[in-house]
């Protein structure tokens, strides 16, 4: 319900350019290939892929695409329904049913295995409606696991009493919460594996490394909703997730020339709230196109390590002042965050950031609580994280436990010894930490998301593709330009959907798409993105000149292989 909010307010407030292409993108993803609404027509009938739904079906898919009153919708279609009570009874338990574990939901993961989902309470055997379903693609990535942060995603189906009642009708049984409480229970107990209180994530997420865990948003969908829903957001560990206990949580605020504060969650909250849509992005978000280039050491992220939410907290700034910060005080250089994460000698994640950024009240650095509406869940650092808006995501520290005002950087391994980028000659044994500068803000990247690698297309065929940019230190996308022709000839993505904030506090992600013409006469054919931000700074054109040994700042044109046919 409040991450539905959330899309419909993103989407209010943004600057989208559309020409050329046909409107929201809940409407061409249902107005694609894949089937067609025949309103008025064909007696309102919904037809994919040669299927024909019953009317009510059909007036639910009539929706997406009108976006129209779900209520007055199902008034229309006659059905006297009690809407809220659908929306409640949904999911709920219901007395009777077969009990099923987590595992066992867990191992209905394919159509072979057949396709269960659970909904709240509620499991559902769904294999017979993936033929059906106008997203079924992505309707399996969800198999063997919730729906919830999908309908989050395609904010169509949050609150549709059609599509509810159409899944009460797949139900099999309850989910077994005796066992959700005991296998947390059992996790909690294995007291030898730091990592066994880690929370459970979506089975969406593709794993790069389970301990400490480190897994990215699929490319298929990561760009199917302008704020990425918060259990679909990508996740990067250093180590074990901290079990905070908000009731004893302290954030504490030290160092030079402030009288230290120790802050509970409620004393947070009473500083002004604040709420900003921002895009955090691994440093080393398309590692893998580099690793294509020559190997290097680093997880395999593939584009995936980045994603936008809203988030609300305090501002940093505002905290400091209370402090008794001075900013014009010239010894003051850093301001430190410390995680309560902690590795097997104890010692905490830590990165610092320039003073600068941190009292500059249109720096945004928020003392965030909530993401998407909601208290950050335990992955993405409840109860407190900074966010660091176009700063790499390194600086963003989860479970902030201390902020420490300094006159030198944080001394910590991960801003000392790692996320630096370096000539691309310098390998391990000649790489030197100390010569380079820890990266702050994020050069200007791109990624394409769609249509997927290794897709056949027609040569001669116009070809649709979208994708994501972004680029840090606040500035904007002004352009994400397209060949298909090796550079011969460039168009210009026609959609750039993004929000109204302005150049240097322009925070969030561009969502894009364009149409490139596919060469004739070849086997395969390669497509380039490359942004353009508010700077005028462009993606740099191949991998090989910026390679570097641990593969971060990895932003030039991102190249999708296609087969021609
Ligand atoms: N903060 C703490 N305390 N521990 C960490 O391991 N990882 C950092 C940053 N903050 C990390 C941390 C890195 S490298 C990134 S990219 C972001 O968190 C990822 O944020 P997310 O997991 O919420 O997406």
């Amino acid at each position: 319900m409040r991450s539905h909010s959330i899309v419909l307010r993103s989407v209010k407030n943004l600057k989208t350019r559309v020409t050329g292409l046909q409107g929201s993108a809940a409407f061409s993803k249902f107005s694609g290939n894949e089937g067609h609404y025949n309103g008025g027509e064909d007696n309102g009938e919904w037809k994919v892929r040669g299927a024909v739904f019953g009317s009510a079906l059909a007036a639910g898919f009539a929706a997406f695409a009108a976006d129209s009153n779900r209520r007055e919708l199902l008034a229309e279609a006659n059905t006297n329904v009690d809407v809220d009570k659908i929306i409640e009874t949904t999911g709920a338990r219901i007395e009777g049913l077969k009990e099923y574990s987590i595992a066992e939901v867990n191992k209905h993961d394919s159509p072979e295995n057949r396709v269960w989902v659970t909904y709240k309470n509620g499991v559902y055997d769904i294999t017979d409606f993936i033929p059906l379903h106008p997203g079924a693609d992505k309707l399996l990535m969800a198999a063997g696991s919730s729906v919830e942060p999908f309908w989050a995603m395609y904010a169509v189906h949050l609150n549709n009493p059609v599509i509810y009642s159409m899944l009460e009708k797949y139900r099999i049984g309850n989910l077994d919460m005796a066992d959700v409480a005991s296998q947390a229970e059992q996790m909690a107990s294995d007291s030898s594996d730091p990592y066994s209180t880690d929370p459970a994530r979506h089975k969406a997420i593709i794993i790069n490394s389970k301990k400490p865990f480190n897994g990215e948003t699929p490319l298929g969908i990561l760009t199917d909703s302008f704020i990425t829903p918060t259990d679909l957001f990508y996740v990067r560990n250093h180590l074990p997730v901290p079990d905070v206990d908000v009731k004893n949580y302290e954030l504490e605020v030290s160092g030079l020339g402030v009288k230290e504060l120790n802050l509970s969650i409620d004393e947070l909250k009473k500083f002004p709230k604040h709420k900003i849509v921002a895009t955090v992005q691994c440093a080393g978000n398309r590692r893998a196109e580099m690793r294509a280039t020559k190997n290097l050491k680093g997880l395999e992220w593939r584009g995936g390590a980045i994603g936008n939410a809203e988030w609300a907290g305090a501002k940093l700034c505002d905290v400091l002042k209370a402090a008794g910060l001075d900013e014009n005080d010239e010894k003051i250089r850093h301001i430190h965050f410390e995680g309560l994460d902690t590795d097997p000698a104890n010692s905490p994640y830590g990165a610092s950031i320039p003073i600068e950024k941190a009292t500059d009240p249109r720096g945004d650095v928020l003392l965030a609580y909530e993401m998407n509406g909601e208290p950050l869940n335990r992955d993405h650092g409840f109860p407190v994280r900074v966010i660091v808006p176009g700063v790499a995501g390194a600086r963003n520290v989860k479970w902030l436990g201390r902020i420490i005002v300094s006159d030198v950087e944080s001394d910590s391994h991960w801003q000392q010894n790692d996320y630096k980028g370096f000539n691309p000659s310098t390998d391990w044994d000649t790489v030197d930490f100390t010569k380079s500068p820890a990266i702050q803000d994020m050069p200007v990247t791109s990624s394409i998301c769609s249509p997927a690698p290794g897709t056949k297309v027609t040569g001669g065929q116009e070809l649709v593709v979208s994708g994501y940019a972004w680029s840090g230190g606040g500035r904007s996308i002004v352009r994400v330009d397209l060949t298909a022709d090796g550079g011969k000839t460039w168009t210009q993505a026609e959609s750039l959907e993004q929000d109204n904030a302005r150049h240097p506090r322009h925070w969030g992600w561009t969502i894009w798409k364009g149409k490139v013409q596919v060469p004739e006469g070849v086997e395969t054919a390669e497509v380039w993105s490359k942004a353009v931000d508010s700077s005028y700074n462009v993606q740099p054109e191949s991998f090989s000149n910026i390679w570097n040994l641990r593969g971060v700042l990895s932003n030039a044109y991102c190249r999708l292989k296609l087969s021609v046919q």
